[in-house]
Formats: C-alpha cells, structure tokens, sequence
C-alpha cells in the first residue's frame, strides 16, 4: 500500500515497521476530533484562496460522510494508514479525488496531532469536572441528613473527638472541590488553539490563525509554532489533575473499606455494590472501594510514564510523543467510569448512627473537653489540666468505662478542683457542638458549609 508520505522512497515498508510505526489502533478515538478540525481548516484554506468554493464543498461533504462511516462501524480502520489523520485523508481523497489532496496545504499532522489531542483533553477535562459536580451532590445530600449524627473523629487512626457524619462528607466533598478548581485551572492554562502551526516554524500561506481559533472555541491561538508541536503539558495537566483526583478517591474509598468491616460496621454497602466469595457463603466483598483504591496505581504510572517520555526531548516534534495518548486514554475511562459508580456507592450505602454513636462512647472522646473545662473553671494552665485530665483517663481506663461515665464525685476526688457542670462537659453532642469555629464540626458549622458548598456548586452547573 502506498503511503501518502511515500514520494522519496523507492520500496514499500516492512509490515513490521507497519505494526511498529501505527497509532491508528488507539488514535481512532480522536477521529471527531480530527473531522472538526479538517472542517475548520478547510473553510480558512477557502477564506485565503487555496480551495474555491465547489472543493470546499466536496471536503465538508465528504468529512460529514466519512465521520457518518465511523459512527456506524462501517469505516475500515487500516494499520498501513499509520494514523486517523491520515486514514481520514486517504477516505477523502479515496471519496472526493483531486480537492481532496487540497486539504493538506498548510498544514502538518504535528498540528493536526496537537489539535485533536488538545481537544480531547479540554472536552475530557470539562466531562470529568460535570461528573466530580455530581459526585459532590451525592456526598452534600448524605452530609444534610446527618448533621446531628455522633461518630469518632479521628486521627492516627485513634479516637480523637466527637464530630458529626456529615462533617466527614464535607471534609471528602471539599477535596473534590479542590479537584475541580484544578481542573477549571488546567483548563484555562492550555485553551489555546495549535492548528496552523505547520510542522514547526509557521506557515507560508496566510494561514488565519485568529479565525480557526475563535471557530473551534479557543481563547487564541498559541504563541509559538515550534513549541506547540513539541509540548504535552497540556496532557500532563490532565494526569496529574486526574492522579490527585485519584489520591483523594483512595482515601476515601479506604475509609468505605474499613467502615464496612465488622470492627467498624459504620456503614454497609448495598447490595448492588458488593460481591460475594466463591468460598465463604458468608462473605460481603466491598469489591468496588477496593479497586478504586487501586486505580489509583494505573493512574499515577500513566502521569509516570508521560513525564518519562517527555523528559529530554529536544525540540521541536518527536515520534515518541505519539506515546502521549494511550496513557491518557486510560486515566479518562478510569476516571469516567470512577466517578459514576463511587458516586452510586455512595448514594446506596446504608448508614449505621446507632453503631458510630456506639463507637464515639469508647475511647474517651471528649478529654480535650474535660482539660478546657478546667482551664476555664480554675483559671489552670492547659499542661497541668491536660495532666489531671490524664490521670482521670488512666482511671476510666482501669474501670473499664469511658470517662464520660464517671460520676462527679470520682471525678472531684481525682482533680480536687472545681468541677460543677463536669457531666455535661463531657456528652458527646456537647462536646461536637462546642467546636463551632468557622470550618468546625458543630452541626450549626456543619450546615453552614454543606451551604457554601451546594451555592458553590449551583453556581459552577450554571456557569
Ligand atoms: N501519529 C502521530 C502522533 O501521534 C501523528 C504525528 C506524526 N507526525 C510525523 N511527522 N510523523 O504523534
């Protein structure tokens, strides 16, 4: 098969070179975005001259056929055409003849890459961010039931101080705030039009940059034509934008681990979620948080192995960056399909109050509580109450009691200090309710963000 770049060589290549050399097996997922951009670039090569108006014609029709072809199946994707730019063009050529072989002025596949590519990002990068937007509904929707619901806080994995369940939806809906922003950011960085570049110096025709630029939707065109051949930080914004999204699902997909084990039992996850063992009739998998908690592996790698491929290049175009895309490709569906179905998990889980409550009443939660008391009662200094306070743990500790249980007396007799109101210093609701700093968990707190949040994201579904 005669290649369209095959004017200087006199044998055909080997079909292991073939094999080799293609992108077609993966770059066909930007077909879309290679037709759109053939568009634009036709009707500018019309604007300046180069096509008259019945050639212009023919490319439209044609690329509006073959782009019906690939949505039907019906298009043969060939390893000898290399690439979708060049498969595309050889249907063209194949469907229209002569104008067909027009399309090409001015334009070098190392822009025509550098768009599509460009383009699937940006379009991924907004899907992503509407998916995230509904990730943090699903999460805001549990926080408002749960407001008022005791559980353990914790640190280092230990009892820390009582907070609400709600709190901790927030505390995971606000990293995915965080993820969106990046994204919003990455999104802006890298908005910039490449087509018209050439192949890395420019182009001799009075290419209409400004024109292709506003017709596909970019705030302008890039700066400089070698760079924009060359660059894939565009890519690498992506990867590393979906890397901490990644970081953050698998924490918390962590936490829906331990949580749904019968040590903690704080949730269960539904049916629909769970998977069973072919061995133990018994047993309840949470298959689904587990490998989101994995995925994370694949995603980093992806991040690894494009920084990798990128790192050392000498400008301007390189065949290795035909390795940016497969890694890409896989952190989007990863994601895509992340979101859905951790936002389904959530939204199905049954929650458990009556064992968090259990929970919060082992571990001596409100000690920090039982400390600020006595600085504020007897005007003590925080190291000596935080002291006394120690010894009345170590106390409840030898009782077997939490020291929320401990009668005033015992408590009198352990601190010989000024104790009245002790008890309800140390309830749990009291307690969560006293940490009502901007940001805290009081339930009053805790609303007042699930309330920020929701206008946040109201705002960002509109805008
Ligand atoms: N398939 C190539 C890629 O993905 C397209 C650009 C090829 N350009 C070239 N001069 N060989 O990077």
């Amino acid at each position: 098969m005669a290649k369209l770049w095959g004017g200087r060589f006199g044998a055909e290549s080997s079909s292991l070179l073939d094999r080799f050399n293609a992108s077609i097996g993966f770059d066909q997922q930007l077909w879309k975005y290679d037709i759109e951009g053939s568009k634009i670039h036709a009707k500018m090569l019309l604007s300046i001259g180069i096509l008259n108006d019945e050639e212009y014609c023919k490319i439209i029709e044609g690329l509006v056929h073959i782009g019906t072809q690939i949505e039907k199946g019906e298009f043969e994707f060939r390893i000898s055409d290399e690439d979708i730019h060049m498969a595309i063009e050889a249907a063209l050529t194949d469907l229209i003849g002569e104008a067909g072989k027009k399309l090409h002025t001015g334009r070098s596949r190392n822009d025509q890459v550098a768009l599509d590519f460009r383009m699937y990002v940006l379009d991924h990068n907004q899907i992503i961010r509407r998916k995230i937007l509904n990730l943090m509904e699903a999460l805001l929707k549990i926080a408002q039931l749960h407001t008022e619901t005791i559980m353990p806080g914790m640190t280092h994995l230990q009892h820390a101080q009582p907070i609400n369940f709600g709190f901790h939806m927030v505390a995971w809906c606000v990293n995915f705030k965080r993820d969106y922003e990046r994204l919003s950011d990455s999104y802006e960085r890298n908005n910039f039009l490449p087509l018209g570049v050439g192949a890395m110096a420019g182009t001799p025709y009075g290419t209409d940059r400004e024109m292709m630029a506003k017709a596909l939707g970019f705030k302008a065109p890039t700066l400089n034509a070698m760079d924009t051949v060359s660059e894939r930080d565009f890519a690498l914004d992506l990867l590393y934008d979906i890397s901490m999204l990644f970081m953050h699902i698998s924490r918390i997909a962590e936490e829906l681990v331990l949580w749904s084990s019968y040590e903690f039992k704080f949730i269960t996850l539904s049916d629909a979620y769970s998977t069973g063992s072919s061995i133990m009739p018994q047993k309840k998998n949470p298959d689904v948080p587990e490998l989101l908690r994995a995925k994370s592996g694949r995603v980093f790698g992806n991040l690894m192995a494009l920084l990798s491929v990128m790192k050392g290049l000498p400008l301007a175009y390189n065949k290795d960056t035909q390795e940016d895309k497969e890694g890409v490709f896989d952190s989007v569906s990863t994601a895509l399909i992340s979101l859905d179905i951790l936002q389904e998990v959530i939204a199905t889980m049954n929650i458990h109050p009556e064992n968090m409550l259990k929970m919060a009443k082992i571990g001596h939660l409100t000690a920090t509580d039982l400390a600020d008391f006595l600085v504020r009662k007897n005007k003590l200094p925080f190291r000596e109450a935080h002291q006394i306070t120690g010894k009345i743990v170590a106390f409840a500790e030898e009782k077997g009691v939490d020291i929320s249980e401990l009668e005033e007396e015992e408590i009198f007799t352990l601190a010989s200090l000024e104790i009245s109101g002790v008890k309800e210093v140390l309830n749990l609701k009291t307690s969560m309710n006293a940490r009502d700093s901007f940001g805290g968990t009081a339930s009053k707190r805790t609303c007042e963000q699930i309330d920020i949040l929701q206008k946040w994201i109201k705002e960002h579904k509109n805008g």
